[in-house]
């Protein structure tokens, strides 16, 4: 977990927020233990703007990624910062529900793992479409 920790560290010291200040890093793990990390960046146009977590997403499947491993995220301090429910569904898309999501303070100490299930119970995902 320590190479995904640091990976989410310096991804978050890039992150853009001259807005809400609140700066994101997220590390993924992709299924040949390859590690994409990425920060939120804001826009000037609020709303265009984006988590971490499909930043390090985004990188992952360009790098030929297909599946989520392991994620860590990381705000500021040392509030708990947990997916938001938009990028709980999109960790979904490439992640089983035993995936652990770890979530860290800014300096990468643990606070707390969850599964994806427990954050994102009864998912809907690309099964349904089958
Ligand atoms: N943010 C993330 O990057 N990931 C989350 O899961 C929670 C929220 C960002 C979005 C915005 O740039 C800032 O945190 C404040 O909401």
């Amino acid at each position: 977990m320590r190479d995904l920790v640091e990976a989410a560290k310096s991804a978050r010291a890039r992150a853009h927020a001259p807005y809400s200040r609140f700066f994101v890093g997220a590390a993924m793990r992709d299924e040949l233990g390859r590690v994409h990390a990425g920060g939120n960046i804001e826009n000037a146009a609020y709303p265009q703007g984006w988590c971490a977590e499909p930043s390090a997403i985004s990188h992952l499947v360009m790098a030929g990624g297909t599946r989520i491993t392991e994620v860590v995220v990381m705000g500021n301090g040392d509030t708990l910062c947990t997916p938001c429910g938009g990028c709980r569904q999109k960790i979904r898309e490439f992640a089983a529900g035993d995936v652990k999501i770890h979530c860290c303070t800014e300096h990468g100490d643990l606070i707390r793992t969850f599964t994806l299930d427990e954050l994102l119970p009864h998912s809907f995902g690309p099964e349904n479409l089958k």
